[in-house]
């Protein structure tokens, strides 16, 4: 008995080898500090806890409409118009899906063929990027064309990189700002050159360009930096497919609240065709979770503000005792709350117990061996993130301290 092909070639996750090591050492009562997991510390703001509490009370636990209910993509839709300026949008422009990678998994599989279909089916990501991204455009027949950047550069890409980057087979640009997990972003100015290019490609070599922004953190962001919302941009608005959810600014990773919006025509034919797959596989999110969503974007700009401010706070403590590290490349943290240092200035070197230093994984292992310090080793987020971890804030100041000690002894002690 077999596994269908195309399971049989999705990799699974190297972040999934350290985090099983990392429970055995807990189960045997070492003291490991842990900064790999991808969610905020804060419990979920407590009105909408209460509304989804009083939708259970008042019996709400039918099956609701497959894109989420009349209310719900009403409050989304205004929030994605008064807040990212995105023209055009109606609430039938809107779909609730299972989390944002639900939202992104949905969008792949009605967006790509395979290429034996004859139609572009290759998607640009600039990397180091987010780990679900290849495996949902593989599984949905896409192809990868990757655009490698630097921690010099604060792993961004450039407009002439993208331009090189789009070809006439090219369906999807995908950008992820700001990022998981480089933990930077860009400007609205950098945007803005970026969505030009997009502009500019669609107008020549790739008329059916698509761009899929991924906005998951555009709330958590430090010292003034601005988002932009690509789909806000006139010249490229009726092509950008926003996708959001409420897990990383609502502390809400649990409930699986994600959702995507685009404008016009195309809109209205994607929104068709993910509500067919939805309606084949989910149906839709539970019924009692939809006017949370509204208490979320309606009533919790506070909250989200005083968890943002903390953010900030901890990503100071962070890039200071982490950046300052001998020989780690680090930028410093503009949004999300992730550092990726690059400590490819270690390879090469030897841990006092004698394991070899040659890349992301091996420094994560043996930092979680000999210092009892879990983090995610850079090599499942694309090239690029072989030279590199990923180091999540979302905890406590004093753990970041006594995490970021541990480290620099360690590193300190490599030969
Ligand atoms: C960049 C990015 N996009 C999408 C997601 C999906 O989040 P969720 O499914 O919890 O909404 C994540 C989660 O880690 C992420 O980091």
């Amino acid at each position: 008995m077999n596994i269908a092909r195309r399971l049989e070639a999705l990799k699974p996750s190297a972040t999934l080898a350290v985090a099983a090591r990392a429970r055995e050492l807990k189960a045997q009562g070492v003291d490991v500090i842990s900064f790999a997991a991808g969610e905020p510390d804060f419990g979920t703001p407590q009105p909408i806890v209460d509304a989804c509490k009083r939708a259970l009370d008042a019996g709400m636990t039918s099956y609701g409409p497959v894109p989420g209910d009349a209310a719900c993509r009403k409050a989304l839709c205004d929030k994605l118009t008064d807040e990212n300026g995105i023209p055009g949008l109606t609430p039938d422009h809107v779909v609730v899906t299972s989390g944002g990678k639900h939202s992104l998994y949905q969008i792949f599989q009605a967006l790509l063929d395979p290429a034996d279909a004859g139609t572009p089916n290759r998607v640009v990501l600039p990397v180091p990027a987010w780990v679900s991204y290849r495996p949902q455009i593989e599984l949905a027949g896409g192809v990868m064309d990757e655009i490698p950047t630097t921690a010099e550069r604060d792993f961004k890409i450039t407009p002439a990189e993208l331009k090189a980057a789009i070809t006439k087979n090219t369906k999807i640009v995908v950008i992820n700002s700001p990022s998981n997990p480089c933990g930077t972003m860009y400007t609205p100015r950098e945007l803005r050159a970026l969505g030009a290019v997009i502009e500019e490609a669609a107008g020549t070599i790739a008329p059916g360009l698509v761009v899929i922004s991924d906005e998951l953190y555009e709330k958590i962001l430090f010292d003034g930096n601005q988002h932009l919302s690509l789909g806000s941009l006139p010249g490229i608005a009726k092509r950008v497919v926003t996708v959001n959810g409420l897990s990383k600014a609502y502390a809400m990773t649990g409930w699986r609240i994600g959702y995507f919006a685009c404008p016009g025509t195309f809109g209205s034919k994607l929104v068709g065709a993910v509500k067919k797959l939805q309606s084949q596989s989910t149906t839709a999110i539970p019924t009692f979770i939809m006017p949370a969503i509204v208490t979320a974007v309606k009533e919790c700009d506070a909250q989200v503000e005083e968890m943002r401010v903390e953010f900030e706070r901890r990503s100071k403590v962070a890039y200071k005792a982490i950046a300052g590290i001998d020989g780690f490349k680090c930028p410093k943290p503009m949004g999300a709350f992730y550092l990726f240092p690059d400590v490819s200035a270690h390879f090469g070197k030897y841990t006092p117990t004698g394991a070899t230093i040659d890349s992301g994984m091996t420094f994560a292992s043996a930092l979680l061996d000999e210092a009892h310090v879990a983090v995610v080793p850079g090599e499942d987020f694309g090239t690029g993130g072989k030279r590199c971890f990923r180091f999540t804030f979302a905890c406590s100041q004093e753990q970041i301290r006594a995490g970021a000690e541990r480290i620099a002894s360690f590193v300190a002690g490599l030969r």
